[in-house]
């Protein structure tokens, strides 16, 4: 059985920040990043701290950067990094989130966001039950990608926009709440709209994105993120286009 170097940052108390370097066994073709840190804790450190629950990509709760990149170390490959990062893994927690301890973020900042744009459906009014938007229909196709997200905050840590803002009226709401807030604007049970695309349009919104498609990149479940950041900015000019025609007929 090979062995593997696996360096783990890790935070905890007062000390500072200090990369722990592990050597991990290889198991099996199919172990992942976050079976090695289970493997860690199991029979090299007893202290070390991490999320995961499902382990197969559901849940969300196993993000970190590995080798530099966002991902869900469940659904890492151990050879797949080796392969491309000449023999060694390094594993940090996310960025842009507060650190608890080791790999474990404090998801307070992320979550908050997230009730900015009002994350649950408001149907509003009585609606005949159930209220459905039918598969083949262009509205399903359009909102369906968008609702697969898993909230593991991936996109939150990679995009450089998070965090202008902060502690501000101008704070950026980040990739996936405006993602959420996308999948209710263009969905027609929704009556929320309007107060929707306030905050969107608004300090907080859609414009602070710069369009380098970090978030989509990282998104483990192949989310058209951007996409749907253009779709909102295209929107949000032609109403407001539509308010000055109007605005110029009644003159
Ligand atoms: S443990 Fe649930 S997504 Fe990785």
């Amino acid at each position: 059985m090979d062995d593997f170097s696996l360096s783990v940052k890790r935070t905890g108390g007062s000390a500072e920040p200090y990369w722990h370097d592990l050597t991990v066994p290889i198991i099996s073709e199919s172990m992942s990043v976050l079976d090695a840190l289970i493997w860690s804790r199991a029979n090299a450190d007893a202290t070390l701290a991490f999320r995961c629950a499902c382990r197969v990509g559901m849940c969300g709760t196993c993000g970190v950067v590995i080798n530099g990149r966002e991902r869900l170390a469940c659904k890492t490959l151990v050879a797949n990094q080796l392969d491309t990062s000449g023999g060694a893994i390094r594993v940090e927690p996310l960025r842009r989130l507060p650190v608890i301890k080791d790999l474990v973020t404090d998801p307070d900042d992320f979550f908050r966001r997230l009730t900015i744009v009002k994350p649950n459906l408001s149907p509003g009014g009585e609606a005949g039950e159930p209220a459905v938007i039918t598969p083949d229909s262009s509205e399903r196709l359009t909102i369906a990608p968008h609702r697969e997200c898993i909230y593991c905050g991936l996109c939150y840590s990679a995009c450089s926009m998070v965090g202008t803002g902060a502690g501000s009226d101008r704070e950026f709401l980040g990739p996936a709440a405006v993602n959420r807030a996308f999948a209710l604007v263009e969905d027609s049970r929704d009556r929320s709209t309007d107060e929707r695309l306030a905050v969107l349009g608004g300090k907080q919104g859609v414009w602070s994105c710069r369009t380098i498609f970090e978030c989509t990149a990282v998104c483990p479940k192949g989310i058209p993120i951007t996409l749907a950041f253009q779709k909102l900015k295209r929107r949000l000019l032609v109403d407001k286009l539509k308010g000055f025609f109007r605005l110029g007929r009644r003159r």
